[in-house]
């Protein structure tokens, strides 16, 4: 994945400088212009009255009505929950599954750790099938590291 190694790269450089929202919408920015990976965005967990929730963040992408998530709720639920990557390959088999846009076939969620706390994640969607390979989750869950790393910082 030659590309994404590029972009990497950029994205690493500008990780140095730019705040965790700018370095958010960056990364937005840039992932989205990668095939398959047709929405990219985050969600980031905030205490609402009683409990805790994930709000909608930076995105590129189509409008999204989940613009709210409760843990039990979704992959991106899921994964906040269960503290971990989660690949699922083909939504529709997932019972979990919220949907956002009846072209998305798979969708990949990677938490976002401050000091080894999950504070968000990142969220990618793709119109094709089994779109996210152990390179694509690699590039993913950097992206999501490199935006802890800049939360970190402030
Ligand atoms: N599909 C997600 C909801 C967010 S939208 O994809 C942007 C989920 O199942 O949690």
């Amino acid at each position: 994945m030659p590309v994404a190694a590029d972009l990497l790269r950029d994205l690493e450089d500008e990780a140095k400088t730019l705040s965790a929202e700018a370095l958010m919408r960056r990364i937005c920015e840039r992932l989205s212009q990668l095939p398959n990976f047709n929405w990219v965005g985050f969600y980031m967990l905030a205490q609402e009255a009683c409990h805790k929730a994930l709000l909608l963040g930076p995105y590129v992408g189509a409008p999204t009505p989940h613009v709210k998530i409760a843990l039990n709720q979704g992959i991106c639920g899921a994964a906040v929950s269960q503290g971990q990557t989660i690949v699922v390959d083909d939504v529709n088999a997932d019972p979990r599954y919220l949907a956002c846009s009846l072209e998305t076939k798979s969708e990949i969620v990677a938490p976002v750790r401050r000091h080894g706390e999950i504070v968000g994640e990142i969220d990618i969607d793709s119109h094709t099938h089994a779109a996210f390979g152990p390179e694509e989750r690699a590039l993913v869950e950097r992206c999501a590291e490199l935006v802890g790393r800049a939360l970190e910082r402030q």
